[in-house]
């Protein structure tokens, strides 16, 4: 199937860190410009039971750890579901600690002359 590129907006509109959730022909997508300036763009449906996964929040995890011990690792690169919790791999998409083997839907995107765009 090809893909359809799609305008999302100047990187310079998108802060780092927050996920910006935007139409992109019949789907709803999350922007997030992480603090590298690389900019992933993610379905807004989780794979676990289907919520909008995107306005869950971006943030960090704990790890495991001996008792007594809280190490936190990661901040800015997990996105949590609203709905039941499950923290997912902003990255490659995957839910942390194998929790469940759906995984986040991913498209490419491409920032040229500052502006965003997504590949649908
Ligand atoms: S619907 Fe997202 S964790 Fe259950």
């Amino acid at each position: 199937m090809k893909q359809e590129e799609a305008h999302v907006g100047a990187l310079s509109t998108f802060d780092a860190g927050v996920m910006r959730i935007v139409q992109v022909g019949r789907w709803q997508v999350g922007i997030l410009r992480g603090a590298d300036d690389v900019v992933h763009a993610v379905l807004n449906i989780c794979p676990h039971k289907g919520a909008p996964v995107c306005r869950g929040t971006v943030g960090g995890t704990m790890l495991p750890s001996a008792p007594g011990e809280l190490i936190f690792a990661n901040d800015g690169k997990v996105l949590k579901c609203p709905w039941h919790g499950y923290e997912f791999d902003i990255e490659t998409g995957t839910s942390l600690f194998g929790i469940t083997r759906g995984k986040l839907r991913k498209f490419p995107t491409e920032v040229r002359d500052g502006e965003v765009y997504v590949k649908i």
